[in-house]
């Protein structure tokens, strides 16, 4: 079974944002939300550095990173560990990776950099309701709950 499996990716296609959270040389910790990323293989998690700059250097100092993300309305998500290495627009590898994201930005934004994440591990993500009350925490419960927390009306 891959790391990133359908169900990893059925949720990043749902969460729409992710949170990178980096280190400095220092161990000062970074974490700033990126949308434009995707699921590159089984493996790799890519991020598009557009206006990134803490991310790209503290990768490039200490490797180490986390990303998480979560269906802000089912609440439910996903904790990728891994190491990220920085890949420039001037690199051989920047169109393998950049290709998904690339389409996401179309003429819209300048992609400086990708930050590749080699995933080593997958933890899920779940608001307390489904460990705590899971008689009665039920998809769709969760996600008509948030959506009056969050004032949004669901699709008709
Ligand atoms: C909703 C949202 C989505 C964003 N998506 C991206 C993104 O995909 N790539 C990017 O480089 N910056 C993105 N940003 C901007 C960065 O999060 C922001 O510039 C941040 O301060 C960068 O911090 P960093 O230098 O610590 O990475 C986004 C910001 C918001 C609010």
């Amino acid at each position: 079974m891959p790391l990133l499996n359908e169900s990893v990716r059925e949720a990043a296609r749902r969460s729409v944002l992710c949170w990178l959270a980096t280190v400095d040389g220092d161990g000062q910790p970074n974490v700033s939300p990126k949308e434009i990323w995707a699921i590159a293989d089984d493996a790799h998690v890519v991020v598009a550095h557009i206006a990134s700059p803490v991310s790209a250097l503290n990768i490039g100092q200490q490797p180490l990173v986390c990303l998480s993300f979560v269906d802000v309305f089912v609440q439910k998500g996903f904790k990728l560990k891994g190491a990220a290495h920085e890949v420039c627009a001037d690199e051989p590898d920047f169109a393998r990776w950049a290709t998904p994201l690339l389409a996401m930005v179309g003429q819209r934004f300048v992609i400086r950099s990708v930050l590749v994440i080699r995933v080593n591990s997958v933890t899920p993500i779940l608001a307390p309701s489904y460990r705590f009350y899971p008689e009665e925490t039920i998809e769709a419960l969760q996600a008509d709950a948030a959506m009056r927390a969050y004032g949004v009306q669901p699709r008709t």
